[in-house]
């Protein structure tokens, strides 16, 4: 047993005397999320906290990382002081596998160039109580929804789709590695009391419509930003008629509205879907508290007196979507899809369709697209676009080569990909032949920002349903509407697809031969961890220093960034996600995506010293070289996207001061101040415009900073003149202690005493 039953067993009996406190302390009917919230703050909960103001102290019941963001959360804890988790955790080997070949080839490969970093991973979970699940295993999220995700429970996880278990009732929130070291190490994880969005599903689901569309959809309602700082809460008679995997398909591409999480409420699919998993003592367990691991009845019935904003969707009613391209918030139904690739001058021409991926591997997934693409043989029609898919574990990957779908995919060309995340982040040595060449792909994966999936700017990359991605595949055009449009066979007939059929789960169960898990020893105090120090790919870190306890002087400007600055344009991945063990390596990519305002270029900034243009990590390089400090200034929703720290780390380590925004996206805020920069945003957003190229600048009030205070910052500019604007800030006092110590972590060391 892979899950910590006894921890279960203690969550649940506590749950009932711990809601009915919640109750009574908020005089008032419960949402699901509000149970959970609850009966996980650090200490018993003995008052209310406001949505969106209070800061709390949780105790989450477990943490998961994958495997390029737990090398640097496991570099963070090995420095920390404690000699095993002080909660149950795990690692994930999915990331770093490059799609090339197929999947046999793929896997040996990586396993072939990962070696060092695989085996600081798995030594450093040896030692300190940590599962491993080994390269081919499978996908964090995935894995995570078959062996650990339980109804009612809490988790963070260092991957910004870790709200993928809320298809199984559980507050799963996407964290940085230093959140992931508070848990690991026992002490509080503090988060934002979130705010509560409720979408409430009405009617149900037929034909070519699937759960991923109602994500679409909602993407499309609130945009990247409408969920920063909440929690979905799904519910509803449409809901409770969803699959439990389809659930975390939602919850999944929450990230994708900047959500903290999204959930369901426990129900007789998440049910199903635990006992077919191997976990029937837990369904039971849960059956056993059903009346806590739902919302209160009164929440149904007038949801708008308990949730901040709320939005219904009439399932019946609902088509497919198509989001992007570029961003996952521009959502297309179906029916207007040709109509806006004309409008728009999208490539028509669907090169590649790709299924599968955290997002969309379940078993449900699979045997719908599969009944699609078998139409291509029956219907005698030539398959378009190159096919991959993408099992989400080796649980899915094993029961659907059993079933006889792989098989399927393969009589229309599809190449099986390895189970990991390939190009959903942009492990994946596309064959094209000319890169420049505005392209289209459309995928069933969450994220499709620019250069995401392959590293080209010339790629239009669309997400949708894994049922019309492989339709895509067959008719090959963009503009095709499976609903509506009829295809040329191979005979010269006209001929239709039928609508996608499927299980909701396997009729002959799951089966595997070798999940791919690692059970960490007993004692990790004889287990060593190598990190030799030439290696280019593992670096051990040196605590950053503390404040120097006066207001900044003379910092000059980095980088004015313009438009969208996701992670991805902060710190690339593709290409570089073979640094993140090795902090100086990869701050070579530092911003390097990012748009300079002053000559809409990337990776070209003037280096003030010089008067010349350069690289972004080069240039500051040089800046940190002269000891001079400087400001990151961006627009909206900066840092949105993937919970990836070495963002924060990076200017951090190379001497940036202080990133200053229009709005940040929560995980990145959290990590950079976990890092002890200063994450500011203007007061007055229009001040924005007052940066200028040249620019020197003094930031103040720091000697008296304090949560709710503005800072002041100064701008000098190049002719004499000079701006003084307002800054805000969300520091509490505690986050303030980390600025002063130098980070979160240099305040943990202490703690242990080292
Ligand atoms: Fe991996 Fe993409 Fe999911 S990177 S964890 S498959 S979002």
């Amino acid at each position: 047993m892979l899950f910590d039953l006894d921890l279960i067993k203690r969550v649940y009996a506590e749950l009932p005397t711990k809601v009915e406190t919640a109750r009574r302390l908020l005089n008032r009917p419960l949402t699901m999320a509000e149970k959970i919230l609850y009966a996980h703050t650090y200490r018993p909960a003995t008052q209310t906290y406001e949505r969106g103001k209070d800061y709390v102290d949780f105790a989450p019941d477990r943490v998961a990382m994958q495997d390029a963001t737990a090398q640097m959360a496991l570099l963070q804890f090995d420095t920390c002081g404690r000699d095993r988790v002080a909660v149950p955790s795990s690692v994930h080997c999915d990331h770093l596998i490059q799609a090339k070949v197929g999947a046999t080839e793929d896997l040996n490969n990586a396993i072939e160039t990962n070696r060092e970093v695989y085996d600081f991973l798995s030594s450093i979970s040896n030692k300190y109580g940590i599962g491993f699940w080994k390269p081919g295993a499978g996908i964090i999220h995935q894995v995570v929804l078959e062996n650990y995700a339980f109804p009612g429970g809490m988790m963070i996880g260092t991957d910004s789709h870790t709200p993928n278990a809320g298809g199984l009732g559980m507050i799963a929130i996407g964290v940085g590695g230093a959140d992931a070291v508070d848990v690991m190490a026992g002490l509080p994880w503090e988060l934002k009391m979130p705010k509560l969005i409720g979408v409430k599903l009405t009617g149900k689901m037929s034909g070519w419509t699937s759960a991923k569309d109602i994500i679409l959809k909602v993407a499309g309602i609130l945009t990247v930003k409408g969920g920063t700082g909440a929690i979905v809460e799904y519910f509803g008679e449409g809901a409770d008629s969803l699959s439990c995997t389809g659930k975390a398909t939602i919850c999944n591409m929450g990230a994708e509205i900047g959500a903290t999480c999204s959930l369901f409420a426990y129900d007789d699919k998440m049910a199903g879907y635990l006992k077919v998993t191997g976990r029937e003592d837990v369904a039971e367990l849960a059956d056993g508290v059903r009346a806590h691991l739902r919302p209160d009845a009164e929440v149904y019935a007038n949801p708008e007196k308990y949730f901040d904003q709320l939005i219904e969707i009439n399932l019946s009613e609902l088509e497919p979507h198509v989001n992007g391209p570029f961003t996952p918030d521009l959502a297309t139904p179906i029916s207007k899809m040709a109509e806006a690739v004309a409008a728009n001058g999208w490539p028509d021409a669907v090169e590649v369709a790709l299924i599968g991926s955290c997002t969309n591997s379940s078993y449900e997934d699979i045997s719908r697209s599969a009944s699609v693409a078998a139409q291509a043989k029956t219907k005698g029609l030539k398959v378009r676009s190159e096919f991959t898919v993408t099992p989400g574990s080796e649980l899915v990957r094993f029961t659907i080569e059993k079933d006889g779908y792989l098989g399927t995919f393969d009589q229309i060309g599809g190449v099986v990909l390895a189970n990991a995340c390939g190009p959903c982040i942009g492990q994946w040595a596309r064959h094209i032949d000319d890169p420049t060449r505005k392209n289209t792909i459309v995928t069933s994966f969450n994220r499709n920002f620019a250069k995401r999936n392959d590293g080209l700017a010339s790629t239009h990359a669309f997400v949708a349903s894994p049922e019309i991605v492989t339709a895509y595949a067959i008719a090959g055009r963009l503009s095709f509407n499976p609903l509506r449009d009829k295809l040329i066979n191979e005979a010269g007939e006209e001929v239709m697809l039928d609508e996608p059929q499927g299980y909701e789960l396997p009729p002959k169960g799951f089966s595997v031969d070798d999940p791919g898990y690692q059970a960490p020893a007993e004692s990790g105090s004889e287990v060593d961890v190598v990190v030799n120090p030439d290696s280019q790919r593992l670096q051990l870190l040196q605590p950053f220093p503390a404040w120097e306890g006066m207001d900044l002087r003379g910092l000059r400007l980095l980088i004015k960034a313009k438009g969208k600055c996701t992670t991805d344009h902060i710190s690339m991945a593709g290409p570089w996600l073979k640094y993140r063990g090795h902090l100086d390596n990869i701050s070579n990519n530092m911003l390097i995506g990012a748009v300079n305002y002053f000559n809409n270029q990337t990776d070209s900034v003037k280096n003030q010293l010089t008067g010349e243009y350069g690289p972004v990590p080069a240039t500051q390089r040089a800046y940190k070289a002269s000891s001079i400090g400087t400001v990151v200034v961006g627009d909206e929703n900066y840092g949105e996207g993937s919970s990836r720290e070495h963002a924060a780390m990076e200017p951090r380590h190379l001497g940036v001061r202080a990133i200053v925004v229009k709005s940040f996206a929560r995980i990145h805020e959290t990590n950079l101040k976990k890092q002890g920069m200063l994450a500011l945003t203007f007061a007055n957003k229009e001040d924005y415009e007052k940066v200028q190229e040249d620019d020197t600048f003094e930031i103040k009030g720091l000697t008296e900073f304090a949560p709710g205070h503005q800072l002041t910052m100064v701008l000098q500019h190049a002719d004499g003149t000079k701006d003084e604007i307002k800054l805000n800030h969300t520091y509490n006092q505690q986050q303030i202690e980390w600025f002063k110590a130098g980070s979160a972590l240099n305040l943990i060391r202490k703690q242990f005493g080292k």
